[in-house]
């Protein structure tokens, strides 16, 4: 406990993993006695149990375990049939796997601008780079925050389309009360260990509402087998391991909780960061931000990083650099030219820590932290 007017100097992470994983460290290894005993590691019934929970959970008819998120995203791609010659449209500003997972079919990935109010995908720019080549829209729900789902699905419908939603960051989203997870074509899923349903290592998942792709998706998971040593097509081994089904069956129980927790932690943000300069996320009217990320912007933001970590407060920057600025992208398309948005948040955006578990005394010597920088104030 400190002294009243002792200023804390207590590390606050980016992201803190070991207070959750304390809390279900004995459920968690409950479950993986029993996988040892029963002995069924690849594909076991846990991964059946996730897979009905997580369906339900994002409102869809199927859900498919996968082994990570870029899995989870290539596979969705080769299920719609995306190959060479063909064009994706995406977004500039997401974690590289977005478009990775486009460049593995052999496609040609299409990066279009970002809305100044939400950093996701803006609908009114896709047309624009439609051609008779265009397969796809992959629409990132970035930081936990819903993209426009409902304009984009109406873009892909009226120039046949297919939508891969890339959720990695939204599981629990919400646009109008329906779950991210049930919008696209197929939706996918990472549970990369700090995401806000995280494995115990690497995993990932599709949802769809298609009994046809679901198919499709069991086979490419698997070696193309629907039975076993019978290689109906071409397939890759990328499943959900049946000790990572273990861990996110016992945290789907806390899921909830926890991003009411993070909701809760983003308005204690809003609340205290008022007045500091910053530019604060803009709070969706229609949908439910999951705040996988806590993201502020300002011109000053290197100072403001190097300023917190000194008082040993970290922060992360999400991400650094628009996709396109990646080797494997240097001859792609993007729209308008060199994306002036992505470009300009790029050098502003910093991740703030954000975890369920953050108090609200901790947010608060945040915010007296960033006021103590006297920054002047960000225009929009
Ligand atoms: C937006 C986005 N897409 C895709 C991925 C890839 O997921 P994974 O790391 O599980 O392969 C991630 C996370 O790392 C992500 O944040």
């Amino acid at each position: 406990m400190n002294a009243p007017n002792m200023k804390s100097t207590e590390s606050i992470p980016l992201v803190d993993l070991a207070t959750q994983s304390r809390m279900i460290r004995d459920e968690v290894l409950r479950r993986m006695a029993d996988v040892i005993d029963h002995g069924r590691y690849i594909l076991g019934s846990e991964v059946d149990e996730f897979e009905g929970k997580f369906a339900e959970y994002c409102q869809a008819s199927h859900c498919i375990g996968v082994a990570n998120g870029t899995d989870a995203l290539h596979l969705a791609l080769r299920a719609l049939g995306v190959g060479p010659g063909d064009e994706v449209i995406t977004a500039g500003n997401s974690f590289a796997a977005t478009a990775f997972a486009i460049a593995y079919t052999g496609a040609k990935a299409v990066f279009v601008d970002v809305r100044e109010d939400d950093y996701n995908l803006d609908p009114s720019l896709i047309e624009a780079v439609i051609t008779e080549r265009t397969k796809a829209i992959i629409p990132v729900h970035l930081y936990g925050n819903p993209a426009r789902m409902i304009e984009i699905c109406e873009i892909a419908k009226k120039h046949g389309l297919k939508v891969v939603e890339d959720a990695a960051q939204g599981h629990g989203g919400e646009i109008n009360g329906k779950r991210i997870g049930s919008f696209g074509d197929i939706a996918c899923f990472s549970f990369y260990p700090g995401k806000n349903l995280g494995a115990f290592g690497d995993g990932g998942a599709v949802t769809t509402n298609c009994p046809e792709l679901a198919e499709k998706l069991r086979l490419l998971r698997n070696y193309g087998q629907r039975v076993k040593n019978r290689h109906d097509m071409l397939g890759y081994n990328c499943r959900l391991d049946t000790l990572q089904a273990c861990v996110l069956l016992t945290k789907m129980q806390y899921i909830e909780h926890w991003t009411e927790q993070r909701r809760q932690v983003a308005l204690w943000y809003q609340e205290e960061l008022q007045d500091t300069g910053l530019i604060l996320p803009v709070l969706p009217q229609n949908a439910r931000h999951v705040f996988h990320l806590y993201v502020v912007r300002h011109p000053e933001r290197d100072r403001l990083m190097a300023s917190l970590a000194a008082e040993n407060i970290y922060c992360g920057i999400h991400y650094p650099n628009p996709l396109p600025t990646a080797a494997p992208f240097h001859d792609s398309v993007t729209y308008p030219m060199g994306l002036p948005n992505c470009t300009k948040f790029a050098t502003e955006i910093v991740s703030l820590p954000m975890y369920p578990e953050l108090t609200r005394e901790q947010v608060a010597r945040i915010a007296d932290s960033i006021r103590a920088l006297n920054l002047v104030e960000a225009k929009v």
